[in-house]
């Protein structure tokens, strides 16, 4: 029997994953000022996706606009599946849940311990009630270890908020995020306040995270070096709409100071 090797024929690329965002038209303004103008915008299920833009560009309205945290005038919003725009009450809260925030200010409670502040997450996931009356305290704290343990704080569970420095803090926030247990993470300039070292290496835990879990994740930066580092696809926005769309590792440094410009 002749042992002969068939390749097998070349795989076919898989099939595109379901889009978690997808976004049309969408239009914000400020009383007469058009600070979104018809943004267009698709991100599939585990892309790591930036968003950068001068000042002003519209990328926090943007992200606040996903989950109604700032009110659309105009366009469609599809966020893992849901109809965002059309969401009230408790269903627009569910979806929220199913997403972390984190922001450029960590929002961490500052009297409490790291520990807690994490544990603070399940809130999100499973409502105030669930966590009063079902969730085991010891089963979530257990959780929340594993969550600081992954950001590489255990050893400053108990501190207090008000007593880590910025980096940690936005490790803790962080940790939180993942605690929710995430199907997409929006963060607003994540590392804005951290130096630049710090704003690296929190930059890259986020990614790594966020990849061995396959969250999705559209994230503001006015580090370019973030973007084409940590981000699988770049999106730029001009003056409120999409200048270009690239993925990160195509991005000329000539279009991305065009942004700039
Ligand atoms: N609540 C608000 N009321 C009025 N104007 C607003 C409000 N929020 C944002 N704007 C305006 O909308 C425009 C876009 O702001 P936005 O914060 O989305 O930009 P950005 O790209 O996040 O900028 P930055 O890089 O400075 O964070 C700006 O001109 C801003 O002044
Ligand atoms: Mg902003």
């Amino acid at each position: 029997m002749s042992a002969t090797l068939t390749l097998a024929a070349p795989l076919a690329a898989p099939p595109p994953g379901p889009d978690d965002l997808r976004i049309e038209g969408l239009v914000k303004r400020f009383g007469a000022t058009e600070v979104l103008r018809g943004v267009r915008l698709r991100v599939p299920r585990g892309q790591l996706c930036a968003l950068i833009g001068a000042n002003g560009a519209g990328k926090s309205t943007l992200l606040r606009c996903l989950l109604r945290l700032v009110e659309p005038d105009a366009g469609a919003i599809e966020v893992l599946g849901e109809d965002a725009r059309r969401l009230r009450g408790r269903a627009l809260r569910r979806l929220r849940a199913r997403v972390g925030f984190v922001f450029q200010r960590h929002n961490l409670v500052p009297r409490l311990s790291a520990l807690s502040n994490v544990t603070h997450g399940a809130i999100a996931r499973a409502g105030a009630l669930a966590w009063h009356q079902a969730l085991a305290p010891r089963a979530l704290r257990a959780e929340a270890m594993r969550c600081l343990e992954e950001v590489g704080l255990a050893p400053l569970a108990l501190r207090r908020a008000e007593a880590l420095s910025g980096g940690q803090s936005q490790r803790v926030a962080i940790a939180r995020a993942l605690m929710q247990r995430p199907e997409m993470i929006l963060a607003d300039e994540p590392v804005a306040s951290l130096d630049p070292a710090a704003g690296r290496e929190v930059m890259g835990l986020l990614a790594g995270l966020a990849r061995q879990r396959g969250i999705t994740v559209l994230f503001s930066t006015h580090h370019m070096e973030h973007a084409t580092a940590f981000a699988d696809r770049i999106v730029a926005l001009r003056g409120g709409a999409v200048a270009f769309d690239c993925p990160a590792a195509a991005a000329s440094p000539a279009a991305l100071e065009r942004v700039f410009a």
